[in-house]
């Protein structure tokens, strides 16, 4: 059984209570992080503890602990739980008040509580095999921007690419690809040039992607910042997502159409490859 973190206290996960009338039950009026957890340490952590400011500040939600108690708090639950690779989760909510549209956050306690997932994260057949995706309209809300645990169409979409015998969805607004339902969204050109969206308010300002966006700087890889089409997804050399929980996940296929051979690619191949050598420097 998991040890996980509620409101200040270490719990066994079937001890662990959360009020019926928090917020982030009853409205999802709640944020989260996943960072991901390498060789025992934590990866990108400094970056996901900033959005989580952000999200709260722009939410006008109150984040009452330190940095410095978010990290003992992922440190100490990866070493309790034992976990070499896999994930912590943080969640934070507004906290708990009578059921009402209205809210006054100053009158209100957020509720933390973080809790570890084990999962290989290195040697896993995304690597090697690749995902296939679906396309669906993305029908979430204006502020995808924020990292909310409003979950419910993504998990909807996901659902859908599984029915559909594919492992992901990629979400669509305006006959352009946003992002995939838990990760951010490339192609690249037959030029070799990498393609994702510009941050707006219309994706998730992935963490992966930005330290992903630096390397492959490094490498002299070309970047453009820009919508793509579906079409033009299809007909890409190769496409591939990142996330904290893949890290880069080669794409070989969307909707039933094979990219290149049908094999992870060599650009997404290579990216994977650098992130994680780059990142498992850098763990705290
Ligand atoms: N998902 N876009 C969306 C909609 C996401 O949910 C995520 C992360 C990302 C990638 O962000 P990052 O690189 O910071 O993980 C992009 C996490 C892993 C999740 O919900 O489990």
């Amino acid at each position: 059984m998991r040890t996980v973190y509620v409101n200040g206290e270490y719990v066994p996960e079937n001890d662990a209570k959360i009020s019926v009338f928090d917020r982030g039950f009853l409205m999802a009026d709640a944020i989260y992080e996943v960072a991901a957890v390498l060789d025992g340490k934590l990866a990108d952590f400094p970056a996901h503890i900033k959005r989580l400011h952000r999200s709260a500040g722009e939410l006008g939600m109150r984040v009452d602990v330190s940095d410095d108690k978010l990290l003992t708090i992922h440190r100490e639950l990866v070493r309790l739980n034992e976990v070499d690779q896999g994930m912590v989760y943080l969640q934070m909510t507004r906290g708990a008040a009578d059921r009402d549209f209205a809210f006054d956050t100053d009158k209100m306690t957020p509720s933390l509580v973080l809790f570890t997932q084990s999962k290989e994260l290195l040697d896993t057949p995304v690597a090697t095999k690749g995902l296939k995706v679906i396309t669906l309209e993305d029908k979430r809300w204006g502020r995808c921007d924020i990292k909310t645990t409003q979950l419910l169409y993504p998990s909807l979409a996901k659902m859908e690419a599984k029915k559909a015998g594919a492992d992901d969805a990629w979400l669509v607004r305006d006959g352009e690809v946003t992002e995939g339902s838990s990760n951010n969204a490339y192609i690249v050109t037959k030029e070799g040039a990498i393609v994702t969206r510009p941050l707006s308010n219309s994706i998730l300002p992935g963490i992966t992607r930005a330290t992903l966006m630096a390397y492959a700087e490094e490498t002299g890889t070309k970047i453009e910042e820009r919508t793509f089409t579906v079409e033009e997804a299809r007909n890409a050399a190769e496409a591939f997502i990142s996330s904290a929980s893949v890290f880069v996940g080669p794409v070989v296929a969307i909707d039933g159409v094979q990219l290149s051979d049908g094999k992870p690619g060599p650009v997404a191949t290579k990216l994977r490859e650098l992130y994680i050598a780059e990142t498992r420097k850098r763990l705290v």
